[in-house]
């Protein structure tokens, strides 16, 4: 998950990274009794989770409060590269920058390692210093049993060629940043600038964090970073009720058990689709290995729910849940949905095989659902959807 600057900006203040004060506003108004708490001026900064935010005009001085409301009316609702402005950051003016670094920590999944990067030539596009000036950018491995201790800190300020005015300083903002990046579970770290101001102390003026959503069993506080607005609604939905689920394009709703098997599954019914007027799947949905009725209830509870579905293809590989558990689990998931009073109106094509399978297709055949059609091969079922979904198209 991806954190606004303001959101990384309060994580890095909570760890001791140095940072400046900041607030974050949604109207224009609200820039001027912020900018006033500053002291009566400000820095104006569009909250979006894109880079290149001040080339594209979304960070502005602002000398008095009048020209923070102003800067915040230009800035709110602006596009910057597909994101609508909604939240912008009244932050405090650095005092007089001097140099503008760049230091960052992530997962280094190639190697297996995390990674420190460095760099005295902060401030722009660290991806164009890479590719042009790859000299001026140091990479250190950083061991997750050793973190990150002062000593590690000063080899890679060392290995970055930090002026020694400000070596140890920006040493000591390696060592926390690398505690903010442990303490909360991230798979990036990055200060873009870290400034250099008058007085030599550094300050961190712009941040980018993102967090392991696989560690949020343990982060209780990450909950409320999460962005709702931005959230698509059936996948938050599908969140609550522990699904995994996510939302595509398409018009054939997609349940099956086992990630590989759904990801096979997408791929034949847009290969079946070509001959059905270019239908496509509406959603990936993986119900697990031990799909119990509710759980089958709950995941056709999300498709159906879903405007653009017009089939669903139901498609198991019985193996420690076997195909009888799973056709009961469909028969009593569709009795549930009527019960409250959600009943299925959009047609299911359901491929049973594996363990227990001819006995899972008889009690589907038992049942004589009018919307269930069981179709035995999975080409002949993603066919056999694709086709019921453009007819309904
Ligand atoms: N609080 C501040 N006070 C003074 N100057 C600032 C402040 N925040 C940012 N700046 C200046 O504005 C420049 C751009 O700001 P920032 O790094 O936050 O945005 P950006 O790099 O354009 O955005 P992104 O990181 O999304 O690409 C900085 O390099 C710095 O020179
Ligand atoms: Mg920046």
């Amino acid at each position: 998950m991806d954190l606004f600057e303001y959101q990384a900006r309060d994580l890095f203040a909570k760890h001791g990274v140095p940072v400046l004060a900041g607030e974050v506003i949604d109207t224009p108004e609200a820039a001027r009794e912020a900018t006033e708490r500053l002291g009566g001026k400000s820095v104006v900064k569009a909250q979006v989770k894109v880079g290149g935010r001040g080339k594209a005009g979304g960070v502005k001085l602002a000398a008095t409060p009048d020209e923070a409301v102003a800067r915040a009316t230009d800035i709110l609702g602006m596009d910057i590269k597909g994101h609508t402005v909604h939240k912008v950051m009244i932050a405090e003016t650095a005092p007089e920058i001097v140099e503008e670094y760049y230091v960052s920590y992530l997962l280094d999944r190639t190697n297996r390692t995390f990674l420190a990067m460095a760099s005295v030539a902060g401030g722009m596009d660290i991806e164009e210093v890479a590719a042009t000036t790859p000299e001026k950018l140091a990479k250190v491995p950083v061991n997750a049993n050793e973190g990150v201790s002062i000593e590690k800190a000063r080899e890679i300020v060392a290995l970055a060629q930090f002026p020694a005015e400000v070596a140890e300083k920006v040493a000591e903002v390696l060592v926390t940043l690398w505690k903010t990046f442990v303490a909360e579970d991230a798979l990036l770290v990055e200060v873009n600038p870290l400034a250099k101001v008058a007085s030599g102390e550094v300050i961190a003026l712009d941040g980018k964090v993102s967090l392991d959503e696989n560690a949020e069993f343990r982060q209780p506080s990450h909950e409320e970073l999460v962005d709702k607005a931005a959230a698509n609604p059936l996948e938050a939905a599908a969140k609550e009720k522990g699904l995994n689920y996510v939302k595509l394009d398409g018009e054939v709703g997609i349940i099956g058990n086992g990630a590989g098997l759904v990801m096979s599954t997408l791929d034949v019914v847009a290969y079946a689709g070509e001959n059905h007027g270019g239908v496509k799947p509406a959603n990936f949905l993986d119900i697990g290995g031990g799909a119990s009725a509710a759980v089958m209830a709950n995941g056709l509870e999300i498709i159906l729910g879903d405007p653009d579905v017009k089939s669903v293809f139901v498609n198991v590989f019985g193996g420690i849940t076997a195909c009888d558990e799973v056709a009961n689990g469909i028969v009593q998931a569709l009795q549930l949905l009527k019960d409250k009073g959600e009943e299925v109106t959009k047609p299911l094509v359901v491929r049973l095989d594996g363990n227990n399978a001819e006995l899972g297709r008889k009690i589907l055949s038992d049942a004589n659902h009018p919307l269930v059609q069981r179709v035995d091969t999975m080409d002949g079922a993603a066919d056999k959807a694709a086709e019921l979904a453009a007819a309904a198209k």
